[in-house]
């Protein structure tokens, strides 16, 4: 008998059970660096970003001084979100329940009738601040004190995205680009991180991208997944036109203007990296089976109407594409509740996922047991 035995999936308990999922909570989202958003939405003073990191309310902002902040979004009056979206907080943050205001610091600034909290400390009040970093012209935040420098922690991944400089790109959003998925976070993950479902789920990627040569390469807390173009032009006319159209931003790097490419980060994020744009999909897991997710879309500073007309070609094909996966996630999400199925097997071209579910075998330990 052979010694190598299929490599197989996280059970199916992983995905479906609500312990597992508040120890997630714990283990990987707040002991983990998680992006937040592009270094260039928090560059101004007194500039912030609100988010949840697994239902945790976070918010980064740049300080007067100029100094970069992650601090809890939550109000130590009665626990109301703070700031919200993003936007500028040039003074205080200031809550929107009953107006308590907070320095930039984190420290409780003023409170409306304060004589009626005749023994508050105020001095004592302040969010709790957590650690924040840029690496890549992106903004990381980790709520744990002891996990390894941000610099350290994705290995290489600074130089493999040094040539696409992000930093350079102008960051958009939308109301458009935002949804939630009655998924478990590690669903929508696993559905990204390989390209076997290709040739059965999506056509329209089949037609453009070179499935044979679609191959992950594992790295340290990411996965850079690579999609070269086919030769043949499409038949489908929406991905002719991009075909036919693509002109790679300028300064793209040569080496992956006849690809589309992927990055997983550990743990919820991901990155296109497209010639004609760079979109970076936030999910955040909000709930055992419900997942909100941003797109962040960077683009070229100086786009010609082509470009613009390009990148929306590709957010049209890629829309279909998610339409797609959707549907294929609903089917997992069904089939992972079931009682006849215990966990499931991995193909060679699934070892991205590998990786991610090894991960988390090491984060939660005791997630592995069915
Ligand atoms: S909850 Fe923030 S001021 Fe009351
Ligand atoms: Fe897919």
């Amino acid at each position: 008998m052979s010694a190598v035995r299929t490599p197989v999936t996280l059970p199916a308990r992983a995905y479906v059970s609500p312990e597992v999922y508040e120890r997630e909570r714990r283990e990987v989202f707040a002991a983990s660096w998680n992006y937040i958003c592009p270094a260039a939405t928090v560059a101004a003073p007194g500039s912030y970003f609100a988010t949840s990191i697994a239902g945790e309310p976070t918010v980064v902002l740049r300080d007067a001084d100029g100094t970069l902040r992650a601090l809890s979004n939550v109000c130590r009056h009665r626990a109301s979100e703070i700031l919200s979206g993003r936007g500028a907080c040039p003074k205080v943050l200031r809550c929107p329940y009953h107006g308590w205001t907070y320095r930039h610091d984190g420290q409780l600034a003023a409170v409306p009738e304060a004589r009626g909290f005749p023994e508050l400390d105020r001095e004592a009040v302040r969010l709790p601040s957590f650690r924040v970093g840029v690496l890549a012209g992106l903004v990381f935040v980790t709520m744990s004190e002891t996990v390894e420098p941000l610099a350290t922690y994705f290995g290489d991944l600074a130089t493999t995205l040094a040539p696409f400089a992000l930093d350079r790109l102008v960051p958009e959003f939308g109301d458009a680009w935002e949804a939630t998925y009655a998924h478990n976070w590690k669903v929508i993950a696993d559905n990204y991180l390989e390209g076997y479902h290709i040739p059965v789920g999506h056509p329209g990627l089949l037609r453009l991208l070179d499935y044979k040569r679609y191959t992950p390469h594992l790295r340290t807390r990411h996965a850079f997944i690579n999609g070269p173009f086919r030769e043949k032009p499409s038949k489908d006319q929406l991905e002719r036109s991009y075909q036919e159209s693509l002109v790679p931003m300028p300064g793209f790097p040569q080496q992956y203007e006849q690809s589309w490419n992927y990055v997983h980060l550990w743990p919820s994020t991901f990155i296109d990296l497209y010639p004609d744009m760079i979109g970076i999909w936030v999910t955040r897991p909000d709930g055992l089976q419900r997942t909100a997710s941003s797109y962040h879309v960077l683009r070229s500073p100086d786009e010609t109407p082509e470009a613009v007309r390009l990148r929306s070609l590709n957010m049209h094909i890629n829309e279909l594409v998610m339409d797609e996966d959707v549907v294929l996630c609903d089917g997992v999400q069904r089939g992972l509740g079931s009682l006849t199925y215990e966990r499931g097997v991995l193909h060679d071209s699934e070892s991205a996922i590998g990786q991610f579910h090894e991960l988390l075998r090491q984060h939660v330990p005791g997630i592995d047991q069915p």
